[in-house]
């Protein structure tokens, strides 16, 4: 069951993904390729890890450079670990209940068009909550709208600021991918 992973940042996610994968926690998985829309740390990652890794440039035409990728590496589902541009257009279609989506807030809470990273953290402190979290949730054709597959709650301290309440998301955040990545894997290898 091979997995495509779509990223865009410093790749912590990713890195517990092939952590997983290694530890034999993957059930059926086995990330197959990382593409990043933009230089990324995260492509280091999977080159030490000797996984094919490459960049689509964000921009027009990006969804469709994934959907072609996707096939040539015959991909059984796609993993957004901290992919920051919106998949569109026919891809939502051909990988219809294929792809997940990791948000690190537990949406419907403070999802949305430009809604990532340490915005949501921020935005979730100006809102005064007593919790937050992560979330992994099937894509839909709308932003942060799919079903939910899983979610992971996190206490919101006195004291925290948008960098501390991250942290304590990004460690649920790598058990809830994990979960997540296996849950497919077994579910579409039994199909
Ligand atoms: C994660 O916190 C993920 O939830 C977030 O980007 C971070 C990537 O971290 N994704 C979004 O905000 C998507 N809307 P990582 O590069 O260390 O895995």
């Amino acid at each position: 069951m091979n997995i495509l992973v779509l990223v865009s940042g410093t790749g912590t996610n990713l890195q517990a993904l092939i952590d997983a994968e290694k530890a034999g926690r993957l059930g059926p998985g086995r990330i197959a390729g990382v593409i990043s829309d933009r230089p990324a740390y995260a492509l280091e990652r999977a080159k030490a890890a000797g996984i094919p890794g490459l960049v689509e440039k964000a921009g027009s035409g990006l969804s469709d450079r994934i959907l072609h990728d996707a096939r040539e590496m015959d991909a059984g589902f796609i993993i957004l670990a901290g992919f920051l541009s919106i998949l569109e257009g026919e891809i939502i279609s051909a990988y219809g209940g294929r792809i997940v989506n990791l948000h690190p807030s537990l949406l419907p809470k403070f999802g949305g068009a430009g809604m990532y990273g340490e915005r949501v953290h921020r935005a979730v402190l100006d809102a005064g909550e007593k919790e937050s979290g992560c979330t992994v949730h099937l894509v839909d054709a709308g932003t942060d709208t799919g079903p939910i597959l899983l979610q992971r709650k996190v206490p919101v301290l006195p004291t925290d600021t948008a960098d501390s309440l991250a942290e304590r998301i990004h460690t649920e955040e790598h058990i809830a991918i994990v979960e997540a990545a296996a849950l497919m894997a077994e579910r579409l290898n039994s199909k």
